[in-house]
C-alpha cells in the first residue's frame, strides 16, 4: 500500500483548481476548506459558443452556464453553505434544480411548484447547506429537453470530510447532442414521435463537454471516476475493458465496493455512479471504453491511453474501504406504510398508449397534444403548470415503501426530489446492495420497490429523468407534510 495515498494535501492540490486558495498544498485540506466557508457566487444562464466537437470544427452555439458546457463545476465540502444566484439570460424562463441534494424545498427549482420560473432578465438566489457528501449535478427544470439538450447541466461535487485515498478525483460529465453535418445543435425538441418512445438520444457522445479519443492515465494509478450521466435521454451501459471498476457510490451515496453487474456499468439520465478505478493496464498500452447499452449501436467512448511512464506503484492496491454513510434516516421496514405506484404510457405498451387506471385524465390531455405518460394515472405537464396537486401525501417522519410498477415498453429512469431511497426489491427480488439513490432505471415492465423517510416537508417532484418523458407526462408530485 503506497501510504502518500492518504495524505489530504496531495488530494487538495489535484483540485486546486477548482477553487481551493493556493496554499491548499500546504496545509491540511480541512483547515483551507474551514476557511473557504463554502461556496457564494453568480451563475449566468445564456447563449454561448462551445467547442463540443473539438477542431477542426466550428464552435457550437450552445446554452450555457457561464458561458461553458459543462457548466463550471461547484465543489463545496459536507455542511458547507453553497449560495448562487442565477441570471437568466437565456430566451425563455428558467431555474436550476440541484439533482440529488436533499435542500430545503424553496430551493429545490420547481417551477410553478416551489418557486416561480426566473424569467428572461430575471435572477433568483439559491441557498442551501450539502447535507450529504457525494457526486451531484445541477441543470434547468424548466423545458428541460431542450435547456439540457442545449448544454446547460454541470456537476456538483460535495466532498467528503475525510477524502478518499486516490490518485486523481476525476469527473466525466457525459453529454449526448444531437449535431446537424455543420456542426449545430438540431432543433426540432419535443417530437412527439420521440417523446414517445425513448426520447430525444442524440448522435455524439461528449466527456466533459468535448467529443474525446483519449483520456490519459498512468500505469498503476488509482482514479475516483465520478460519471453523472447528464444526457436528456441516453442511456449509458459502459464497460472498461481489461480493467475491473469497482462501484463505490450511487447517487452520491456510499454502497460497498463491488464490480459492477455483468462488468457494465449502467447510468441512466440524472443518475451517478461512482467508480474506483485501478490503471491495471502496461504503459504505452490503451484500453478502450465500450458503451453497449444500446443492442446493435454500441461504440467507444474513449481510450484509455497510458503514458509510458513505468507503473506508480509496484504492486496493485488492496479494495478501497467503503465510503462513510451520509446522514440519511433508515426507514423502518416493519412500519413503514405502502403505496403502489404506476407508470403507464409510451409505444406499443400492448394497449395503444397503455394507458389503464389513467385512462380519462389521459385522454383529455392527450386531446389536448400533451400527455403521452403518465404516473398513477395523473400526467403533469411540461411547465408543471397543472396537476401539480400531489398523487400521494405522505406524513412527515414516517417510513414509506413505494412499490413501482413500470407497465410500459420502455425503460425510465425514475426520480424523487428531496430525499434519497434505497431499492430494495426488483421484480420481487430483494437487491444485493439495498443502495440508497435518488434516480434508478426501470426495466421495461419491471416492478420494484423503494424504501424512505418522508423527513423532508414540501412539495416534491416524482417524474422520469428521459426529459421527454417528464415532459410528455411522465411527472408528478408527492406532498410531505
Ligand atoms: Cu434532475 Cu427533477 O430532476
Ligand atoms: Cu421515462
Amino acid at each position: 500500500m503506497d501510504s502518500a495515498l492518504y495524505r489530504p494535501s496531495r488530494r487538495s492540490l489535484l483540485i486546486g483548481g477548482a477553487g481551493a486558495p493556493a496554499l491548499a498544498g500546504l496545509l491540511p485540506s480541512r483547515i483551507v476548506w474551514a476557511a473557504t466557508g463554502g461556496l457564494d457566487r453568480t451563475l449566468v444562464a445564456g447563449e454561448s459558443r462551445a467547442a463540443l466537437l473539438g477542431p477542426p470544427h466550428p464552435e457550437t452555439a450552445v446554452w450555457a452556464y457561464d458561458g461553458t458546457v459543462p457548466g463550471p463545476e461547484l465543489r463545496l465540502r459536507q455542511g458547507e453553505r453553497l449560495r448562487v444566484t442565477v441570471d437568466n439570460r437565456l430566451p425563455q424562463d428558467t431555474t436550476i434544480h440541484w439533482h440529488g441534494v436533499r435542500v430545503p424545498n424553496a430551493m429545490d427549482g420547481a417551477p410553478n411548484v416551489t418557486q416561480k420560473p426566473i424569467l428572461p432578465g430575471e435572477s433568483f438566489t439559491y441557498e442551501f447547506t450539502a447535507p450529504d457528501a457525494g457526486t451531484y449535478w445541477y441543470h434547468p427544470h424548466a423545458h428541460s429537453a431542450e435547456q439540457v439538450g442545449r448544454g446547460l447541466m454541470a456537476a456538483l461535487i460535495v466532498e467528503e470530510p475525510e477524502p478518499l485515498p486516490v490518485d486523481r478525483d476525476v469527473v466525466w460529465v457525459l453529454g449526448d447532442f444531437r449535431f446537424r453535418d455543420d456542426g449545430s445543435i438540431a432543433g426540432g425538441f419535443n417530437n412527439r414521435m420521440e417523446m414517445s418512445m425513448s426520447g430525444r438520444v442524440g448522435n455524439t457522445v461528449t466527456i466533459n463537454g468535448r467529443v474525446r479519443d483519449r483520456f490519459a492515465v498512468r500505469a498503476g494509478e488509482r482514479i475516483r471516476l465520478r460519471l453523472i450521466n447528464g444526457a436528456p435521454a441516453r442511456i449509458f451501459g459502459l464497460e472498461f475493458q481489461g480493467h475491473e471498476p469497482l462501484v463505490i457510490a450511487f447517487d452520491g451515496q456510499p454502497v460497498e465496493p463491488h464490480p459492477p453487474e455483468a462488468g457494465r456499468v449502467v447510468l441512466g439520465p440524472g443518475m451517478r455512479i461512482d467508480l474506483v478505478l485501478d490503471l491495471t493496464g502496461k504503459p504505452g498500452g490503451t484500453a478502450p471504453v465500450i458503451d453497449k447499452f444500446y443492442k446493435d449501436l454500441e461504440y467507444k467512448l474513449v481510450d484509455l491511453a497510458y503514458s509510458g511512464a513505468p507503473p506508480l506503484r509496484p504492486r496493485p492496491l488492496a479494495p478501497p474501504a467503503k465510503l462513510p454513510p451520509n446522514p440519511i434516516p433508515e426507514p423502518d421496514l416493519t412500519t413503514a406504510r405502502r403505496h403502489e405506484v404506476t407508470l403507464t404510457g409510451g409505444m406499443m405498451s400492448g394497449m395503444g398508449m397503455g394507458m389503464g387506471a389513467g385512462m380519462h385524465g389521459m385522454m383529455g390531455d392527450m386531446m389536448e397534444g400533451g400527455a403521452m405518460w403518465a404516473i398513477n394515472g395523473v400526467a403533469m405537464p411540461a411547465d408543471h403548470s397543472r396537476h401539480t396537486e400531489p398523487v400521494l401525501t405522505l406524513d412527515l417522519g414516517k417510513s414509506y415503501v413505494l412499490a413501482i410498477d413500470n407497465q410500459t415498453a420502455w425503460h425510465h429512469p425514475i426520480h424523487l426530489h428531496g430525499h434519497s431511497f434505497r431499492v430494495i426489491t426488483r421484480n420481487g427480488k430483494p437487491t444485493k446492495y439495498r443502495e440508497w439513490c435518488d434516480t434508478f432505471l426501470m426495466a421495461p415492465r419491471e416492478r420494484a420497490e423503494i424504501a424512505f423517510v418522508a423527513d423532508n416537508p414540501g412539495d416534491w417532484m416524482f417524474h422520469c429523468h428521459i426529459l421527454d418523458h417528464q415532459e410528455a407526462g411522465m411527472m408528478s408530485v408527492f406532498r410531505v407534510a
